[in-house]
């Protein structure tokens, strides 16, 4: 993996330059473009004509107010017929019935296979426009124009798409990669600071699986990430990006075992979004903060990591504010044994589970990580009494 970039982060501060990553991969090659003001013209980032084509722009009701016009008026001068597809914010709208009325109101605009779909959101509207872009009259064009720091420097790269099912998170998906990715940097200063916070979660998460070096460029500048620095903003999503970019370019469909490291503390992440109910109470990227420490902490059970490597990292955590305990995403349980049995059951019905148990990854040292399938139910659920009862 090239992660040479980690030491230029410093040095062109006073650039004005659109920073450009390649993802190479069979699905479909494509850049991902990072910088300010990218929406204002997004056509210049879009590989190919529109002209004379179908564009659907789905967004949700938040980001479609403050975006959705400035998108919609730049595509149509391009001599596209835009079509504006709407959903609540949030991720109730990663539904079966959600994809159901918007496949519906796409096949009444008389959708081809040369029509486009925008999503322009977060990672509710990127993973769900990405789904109906895979399925839609057997697949048409995507681009992505994520609106949040998580979908800056996670979803909107990878071509990972999913609804949500009764049984657990993304269970219903498709891989299936943009033509595009559309990084407005600006767009971070209408998002609200938990938002930031949630997606600072998976800045994180890089430094932990893949980059010690990054991890250290987080820990000094830790009260710039939560002051929300433009400058330290943009650095971030750019590792960030470069990160994955190299990832997905090595592992597309998650089989040959990088792909899988991207998941650390999802596992227990997914089962706590899963326990609060998605109403919006508990964020994706804090219930995946909190996931991260309980696979430290196994990590640290098992001996890869010391207890200094623990502190170390929760005071990472401290500095720029992340969440640390289920009490801090407000979750609390009164029958440990109960709620440990449950979130265990649930684990088990994540995608990372196989007829063997679940795939966990865990850190190998700060800054890379490796997946374990072995370990007894036991030792995770102490895990899990462990948070419970902090
Ligand atoms: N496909 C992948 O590889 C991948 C990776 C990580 C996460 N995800 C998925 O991403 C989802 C979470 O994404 P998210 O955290 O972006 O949540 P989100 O899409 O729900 O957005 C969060 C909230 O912020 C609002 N918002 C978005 N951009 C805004 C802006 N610029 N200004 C003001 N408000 C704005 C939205 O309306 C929403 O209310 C989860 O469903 C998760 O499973 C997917």
């Amino acid at each position: 993996m090239d992660f040479d970039n980690v030491q230029d982060i410093h040095s062109d501060k006073d650039s004005e330059n659109i920073k450009r990553l390649a993802v190479d991969v069979k699905g479909g090659s494509y850049d991902i473009h990072i910088g300010a003001g990218l929406l204002h013209t997004p056509e210049d980032y879009i590989p190919y004509k529109l002209e004379g084509r179908t564009v659907f722009v789905l967004s949700d009701r938040n980001v479609s107010g403050l975006y959705g016009d400035m998108v919609t008026a730049s595509i149509e001068a391009q001599g596209a017929t835009v079509y504006q597809l709407l959903v609540d914010g949030g991720e109730k709208s990663k539904s079966f019935s959600d994809f159901e009325r918007l496949s519906n109101e796409m096949l009444a605009k008389k959708v081809t296979r040369d029509s486009v779909l925008i999503a322009l959101g977060g990672g509710v509207v990127g993973d769900l426009g990405g789904f109906l872009a895979s399925t839609i009259v057997r697949g048409i064009s995507y681009i992505q124009m994520p609106t949040t720091l998580l979908a800056h420097v996670d979803s909107s790269v990878g071509g990972k798409t999913a609804i949500n099912t009764q049984y657990g998170k993304n269970l219903v998906g498709t891989f299936y990669q943009p033509d595009s990715v559309i990084i407005d940097v600006d767009v971070l200063s209408t998002l609200p600071p938990r938002e930031y916070m949630a997606g600072v979660a998976e800045v994180l998460k890089y430094g932990l699986i893949v980059d010690l070096e990054f991890f250290e460029y987080l820990e000094t500048h830790a009260s710039d990430i939560a002051k929300q620095d433009p400058y330290i903003c943009e650095q971030m999503i750019y590792q960030s990006c470069a990160a994955k970019a190299a990832i997905v370019s090595m592992d597309e469909k998650e089989t040959s075992g990088q792909r899988i490291l991207l998941n650390l503390g999802h596992t227990f992440g997914h089962a706590l979004e899963l326990i609060a109910g998605y109403n919006g109470d508990v964020l994706h990227g804090e219930a995946v903060a909190v996931g991260m420490l309980m696979a430290l902490d196994v990590s640290c059970k098992l001996g890869n990591v010391s207890e200094g490597d623990v502190a170390r990292v929760r005071e990472l955590y401290a500095n720029i504010g992340l969440p640390q305990t289920l009490d801090d995403l407000g979750l609390a349980f009164s029958d440990v044994e109960t709620m440990v049995a449950r979130i265990y059951e649930l684990m088990l019905g994540d995608k990372k589970a196989t007829r063997h148990g679940i795939k966990f990854v865990i850190l190998s040292k700060i800054g890379q990580a490796v997946v374990n399938a072995d370990l007894e139910e036991e030792f995770i659920k102490d895990t899990l009494r462990y948070f419970i009862q902090q």
